[in-house]
């Protein structure tokens, strides 16, 4: 893909996808990670003496305008952070926009109103599309987090515009990208989560590239059953005991590793107060749900993690929120901090907040600022917002 960096953006009118859809908390910003992770891409056009209009979505508002979900407080915190005056727009298209883009200079910057706030934006609608088109001169998209998506920010305007990826999609391209065609070994893939629903294409398509696929957190135990053994009131999709088999046939018939709990914690309630106690796999009790895994599979998959070259993390190992179902998570995210000859990838999303709730997002390599997006590269998926960006 054309890089920002092949650009000539002096003087021109660059229209900028950015992922600004932070946690908000009370109209504070809960976590800026990913208004920090679009820094690069902004001070470069900002240096560079573009002139730049930047949208992004916040939440779901679904075409409709919701006080609590308007980017003014994010125009405040970008501009603390790039230290320069960031201009603001109430309205995402109409004629406060083209008054406010037609007074900029080089090297200043103007946010737009929640693009989600429009009907047209998830429509992907076509006028919308032209109406963006027609207030800039070059469209970027650094939206990873967004890339999934075939809406008119990400992917309907760079139709009508030259068009390049910002530094963030560079950086997630490349070390996502290698990871999955030329990985360092043993590569070693944890997938967690509630529901195998969720990941059923990111377990096949890892299952063609890794060495060890880890398995945990609550869909595990549709696996489990599937081994033939007793899961008592934990999480299962009966129909999905199936697939469960046939991935693990998959893993034996390539030789893959396919790690599964041996032991797990298990509450006689999904509660922070229920009686909780440690069980072997094959002995989980009667009305007794699993809800982290048990200490005997944190060490052996930390072991594991340790002798990778290369991890990749999705999904939490148990009910991390809840302080007696966090220990299975822990493990996995220190034995990560601590492994020093592993690069480890965590999948955004839950897995990225996992590792920032134990404080270790220091000790990793690259967190995906995409869940969503991030998953779904892993599943193997062309995203949308990547693939309409000019070669
Ligand atoms: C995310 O948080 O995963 C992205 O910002 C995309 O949000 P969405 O799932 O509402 O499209």
């Amino acid at each position: 893909k054309k890089s920002i960096k092949d650009l000539d953006v002096q003087g021109k009118k660059v229209f900028c996808r950015v992922d600004f859809n932070v946690p908000m908390n009370d109209g504070t910003i809960a976590d800026d990670t990913r208004i920090r992770a679009a820094l690069p891409t902004i001070r470069h056009l900002v240096d560079q003496g573009a002139i730049v209009i930047l949208a992004s979505h916040m939440g779901r508002p679904k075409g409709n305008v919701v006080e609590e979900l308007r980017l003014a407080p994010i125009a405040k915190k970008l501009e603390e952070l790039v230290g320069k005056n960031v201009r603001y727009s109430k309205e995402v298209i109409g004629e406060d926009v083209k008054k406010q883009v037609s007074e900029l200079e080089a090297g200043d910057i103007l946010l737009l109103e929640n693009v989600r706030f429009h009907p047209g934006e998830e429509k992907n609608d076509e006028e919308l599309a032209k109406a963006f088109a027609e207030l800039a001169d070059i469209y970027v998209n650094d939206a990873f987090g967004t890339a999934h998506r075939a809406h008119v920010s990400t992917e309907g305007v760079a139709k009508h515009l030259p068009s390049a990826a910002g530094f963030l999609i560079e950086k997630e391209l490349e070390v996502l990208g290698n990871a999955l065609s030329d990985p360092a070994r043993p590569f070693t893939a944890i997938i967690g989560g509630a529901k195998v629903k969720d990941k059923i294409g990111v377990i096949d398509n890892l299952l063609d590239k890794v060495d060890n696929l880890i398995i945990g957190g609550g869909l595990a135990f549709t696996f489990v059953k599937a081994q033939g053994y007793e899961i008592g009131d934990s999480l299962l999709e009966e129909d999905k005991i199936e697939l469960a088999k046939t991935f693990m046939e998959k893993a034996a018939s390539k030789g893959v590793k396919f790690l599964l709990p041996i032991d797990a914690i298990v509450a006689d309630a999904f509660s922070e107060q229920a009686n909780v106690k440690v069980v072997d796999i094959d002995s989980i009790p009667d009305g007794w749900l699993a809800l982290d895994i048990g200490p005997k599979t944190a060490e052996l998959y930390s072991n594991v993690i340790k002798d990778s070259k290369l991890v990749i993390w999705n999904g939490p190992m148990g009910v991390f929120e809840m302080e007696p179902f966090a220990q299975g998570t822990k493990a996995v995210a220190e034995a990560l901090a601590e492994a020093e000859n592993t690069y480890s990838i965590i999948g955004g999303g839950d897995s990225a907040r996992a590792v920032e709730h134990f404080s270790l997002s220091e000790k990793m390599d690259h967190i995906s600022t995409g869940g969503g997006a991030s998953l779904e590269f892993m599943e193997g998926k062309d995203l949308p917002g990547i693939a309409a960006l000019d070669e």
